[in-house]
């Protein structure tokens, strides 16, 4: 995989057999982001309407795109010094050709260059996936939070990492 950057500060991924640009999320995304979160079960259940009310003040939405078709998005918002990843979903079948992982790299590219020194998320303890994805980004365990998720009731485990 070839990986470039386009003017207007938007990173570009070159894949084969698809061509995918990773993007600042519209207004217009907003419902096929929620449609990818209804078959990520796994991720933060956002509804398309919550990505622009006022709690959402501050979160940063990143998308990874193929003409027109959402492979995947990112959501952080910064605390400096810190920034907190809220949520990542990949579309199940765009999944482990490192799409989450370009999307996680560039959330903590762009928290860096913002002044986040330190990164932190939640993560259920059953969710091998995202957290084989975390350790492969350096994560690692710095707490547990009993009975943080429901549906099922499960520990989130608190994952961090330091932003050289
Ligand atoms: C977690 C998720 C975002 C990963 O996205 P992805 O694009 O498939 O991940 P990548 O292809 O970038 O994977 C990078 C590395 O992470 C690890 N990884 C990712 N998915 C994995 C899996 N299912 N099993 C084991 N390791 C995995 C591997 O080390 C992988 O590298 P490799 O493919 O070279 O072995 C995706 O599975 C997803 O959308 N899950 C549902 C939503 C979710 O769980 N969100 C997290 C909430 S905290």
């Amino acid at each position: 995989m070839e990986i470039g950057i386009r003017a207007g500060n938007c990173r570009q991924l070159w894949t084969m057999p698809h061509r995918a640009i990773l993007r600042e999320m519209r207004a217009s995304d907003a419902e096929a982001i929620e449609r990818l979160i209804a078959v990520s079960p796994e991720a933060g259940q956002w509804s398309a309407a919550g990505f622009f009310s006022s709690e959402s003040k501050g979160v940063l939405v990143r998308i990874a795109e193929n003409h027109g078709t959402i492979l995947g998005m990112v959501a952080f918002r910064m605390v400096a010094p810190e920034a907190e990843i809220l949520n990542v979903a990949v579309s199940p079948e765009f999944r482990r050709q490192g799409i989450g992982k370009l999307l996680i790299d560039y959330a903590l590219a762009e928290a860096r260059s913002a002044g986040a020194k330190h990164v932190f998320l939640e993560v259920r303890e059953s969710n091998l996936a995202a957290r084989a994805l975390y350790a492969r980004l350096g994560f690692s365990e710095a707490g547990r939070r009993r009975g943080y998720y429901r549906n099922p009731v499960e520990y989130a485990l608190l994952l961090s990492r330091a932003l050289a």
